[in-house]
């Protein structure tokens, strides 16, 4: 199977930190999709992809300011039909012949309310209820639509919130259908693409099929090595790579000592019973917790951790005969707010360790199969692959581990507390039937110690926060309405069976604002 043989949509990115998203939307609706920087998108490109229609996404710049991304004018020309997001829709106006207006009175930000002016097939199923929830986020605003556009739908501060020229099948929007905070924006999309005609066809079988197809091209008779943290992404990953390449392939699980309670054993056990790859267990807790004593700045320990994991398989590889590659489980969450996407223009939040690249001295070349999935989409592919289903429902666990819930000096102490309190809490989440509802929970320990009262005593502990949010990519979260009794009855169970933690708080934080990690 070639993924040539399935339609594909272009989306152009002007650097939206939810580009993604719009890919992950249509790949729910089946569809095959590439992002690609508006840098890159020319003749060349389009004649190579072939696509059957063209999304422009959103993007943090002005189009009236100098120098702003433009897209490349054959977008507009080869007779695709075409959807711009927010700043695309901006461009597309800017280009076309419109104009676009900043300053007072022309930012949305937040939940906004469009209203229908007119029908058009892209709204098939909008304005059942009259008003559509949308989410806005723009400093600037279309101020005159380009020639042959027609106004579709409108908000308070967007006159030209939802336009067409539907000769021309260019249609454009002000908000962002790709985020859930738009309920109806995959009918959005889902109009469009039966606009353009693009055929429903790609799922993760497909995705499965051409991926191990790209890895025996990539690889070769090579060998690889593949770094395993006991999570869902590199363990699909492995399976992956193994499927494709065979005993080719040598996993590496490293233990950096920042692994949670029993973790290690666990995930050498799983790997050990359910498969026969090649597994080396290197244990480097000495080395990862010397180097991050008397750290506390959070991009220090995540670049520490980062520079002694690409050390460490360096050691390993260098005793594999033959490896030239280093799989990892990257997924595109980790990409997008560390390096933009396939060089694209967005900003950096955090730098995630796992990605970023290998520095020429190692001689490896990164292999990185999931580096365009989503996390759902990789438990969709490790069902595909036949991983057991309690290792696929696990909630994600970060590559830095443990160190980036301790904000402040990591000690082995305050490991030891957050280790335990993490068991205690998980296992009340377990017991009250919540895991499977929640995206991710976990405890992470505070750099402040506070006074309290047991038994008779004073108690000068350090204080803990139980994070537990719902999310579908761990784009963006919401924190989870436990009850009430849930958490009382938590917080005793904490303080009665984790010396050194005598308060507990919630985090209630969404993301964004928030992150869903501490650090
Ligand atoms: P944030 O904190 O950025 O986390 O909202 C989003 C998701 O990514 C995980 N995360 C990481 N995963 N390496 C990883 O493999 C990292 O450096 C890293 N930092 C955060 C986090 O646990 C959450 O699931």
């Amino acid at each position: 199977m070639n993924i040539n043989s399935y339609d594909c949509l272009l989306i152009v990115d002007f650097g939206s930190q939810v580009t993604q998203l719009i890919a992950r939307r249509l790949r729910e609706l089946n569809v095959y999709c590439e992002i690609h920087p508006y840098q890159n998108v020319n003749e060349y490109l389009l004649s190579q992809l072939s696509p059957k229609a063209i999304i422009l996404s959103g993007g943090p710049d002005s189009v009236t300011r100098d120098g702003s991304p433009r897209a490349h004018p054959v977008i507009f020309e080869i007779g695709l039909p075409l959807l711009g997001i927010c700043y695309g829709q901006q461009v597309m106006m800017q280009q076309l012949g419109g104009e676009v207006k900043s300053g007072v009175g022309t930012a949305e930000f937040g939940k906004a309310f469009v209203e229908r002016k007119n029908s058009s097939d892209l709204l098939k199923g909008w304005f059942l209820d009259q008003k559509e929830q949308v989410w806005m986020s723009h400093g600037d605003h279309v101020s005159s639509i380009a020639p042959g556009f027609e106004v579709f739908g409108f908000s308070s501060n967007a006159p030209y919130a939802i336009i067409g020229d539907t000769n021309r099948h260019f249609y454009a929007v002000q908000f962002h259908p790709e985020v859930h905070h738009t309920p109806n924006g995959q009918t959005l999309f889902e109009n469009f693409i039966s606009i353009a005609d693009i055929e429903q066809n790609w799922t993760m079988e497909a995705y499965r099929e051409v991926a191990i197809k790209k890895i025996k091209e990539e690889v070769g008779s090579k060998k690889v090595i593949c770094g395993l943290s006991g999570g869902v992404d590199s363990s699909v990953a492995a399976v992956l790579i193994h499927e494709a390449i065979g005993d080719q392939l040598t996993c590496v699980f490293v233990d950096h000592g920042l692994l949670r309670q029993g973790e290690a054993e666990e995930v050498v056990t799983m790997f050990k019973e359910n498969y026969n790859i090649p597994l080396i267990h290197a244990d480097e807790s000495e080395l990862f917790l010397g180097e991050l004593g008397g750290q506390s700045d959070p991009e220090t320990k995540r670049k520490i951790i980062g520079r002694l994991f690409i050390d460490v398989f360096q050691k390993y590889a260098n005793k594999i005969e033959n490896a030239e590659f280093l799989a990892q489980g990257t997924l595109y969450p980790d990409v997008i707010e560390s390096v933009s996407f396939k060089g694209g223009p967005s900003v950096t939040i955090k730098s995630h360790h796992n990605v970023g690249g290998l520095p020429e001295k190692m001689g490896l070349k990164l292999l990185e199969p999931l580096r365009e999935l989503f996390k759902d989409e990789v438990r969709e592919l490790g069902r595909e692959l036949k991983l057991p289903e309690n290792f696929i429902s696990r909630h994600p666990f970060p590559g830095p581990g443990l160190a980036i819930r301790c904000p402040g000096k990591i000690t082995r102490a305050k490991l030891e507390i957050l280790r335990r309190a993490d068991a205690v809490y998980i296992d009340q989440i377990r017991k009250h039937g919540l895991y499977n509802e929640i995206w991710q929970a976990f405890v992470a320990i505070l750099p402040v110690r506070t006074v309290g009262v047991m038994g008779d005593g004073r108690t000068y502990d350090y204080a803990c926060t139980l994070r537990a949010v719902t999310s579908v990519d761990g784009m963006t979260a919401d924190y989870y309405p436990f009850s009430h009794e849930f958490l009382s009855e938590t917080a005793t169970r904490l303080i009665n069976e984790v010396e050194g933690i005598n308060r507990v708080t919630y985090d209630i934080t969404s993301k964004p604002p928030g992150t869903i990690e501490w650090e």
